[in-house]
């Protein structure tokens, strides 16, 4: 409150410095070094905010579920792709040009790493995944895994 108070403050104080003080130069033809420090401020708060939307660190907090047809339909796949989404993996995974990618992209992940690599990697998350050990049940994380290994 008080911060915010203070910043108030001050606001109003600056806006108000050229109604009292008017002595100095106040035509902007003739301050091109103010008026140009201004520009360039706004401009890279500007681009600064469109390109931290755009950036693959930003999980994509929107992500619908995967699409069937890039799922299968066996119950297991099914079931195990449901998961991806329910639990946020796809946030930060892409398979197949679907979700986020503050983290690899897993569409061939089951090329690359064996169930067991899979498992141990979902229980204890990464330095920017959270663990999922104790968060998916054993059933769970066998379909999730199960989902994986069939992306090769
Ligand atoms: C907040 C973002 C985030 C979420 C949510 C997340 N991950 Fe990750 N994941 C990452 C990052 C980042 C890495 C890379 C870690 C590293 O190598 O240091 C990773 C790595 C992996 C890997 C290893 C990939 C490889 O090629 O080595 C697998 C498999 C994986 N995640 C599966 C999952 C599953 C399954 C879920 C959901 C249960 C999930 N992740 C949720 C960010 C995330």
């Amino acid at each position: 409150m008080m911060i915010i108070a203070a910043l108030l403050l001050a606001l109003v104080a600056l806006l108000a410095m050229p109604l009292v003080s008017s002595k100095g130069e106040q035509s902007p033809s003739r301050r091109p070094w103010a008026i140009a420090a201004v520009v360039v401020m706004v401009g890279l708060v500007f681009s600064l905010t469109v390109v931290g939307y755009r950036e693959p660190w930003l999980p994509q907090f929107k992500a619908p579920p995967l699409r069937a047809q890039t799922t299968g339909s066996t119950n297991l796949v099914i079931r195990g792709a449901a998961l991806f989404h329910r639990q946020s993996c796809i946030l930060c995974h892409q398979i197949d040009g679907q979700g986020g990618s503050r983290g690899p992209n897993l569409s061939q992940v089951g090329a690359r790493l064996s169930r067991d690599q899979l498992v141990w990697r979902i229980q204890n998350g990464a330095a920017s995944m959270p663990p999922y050990a104790g968060v998916l049940t054993a059933q769970q994380l066998r379909d999730v895994v199960g989902f994986l290994a069939t992306r090769k």
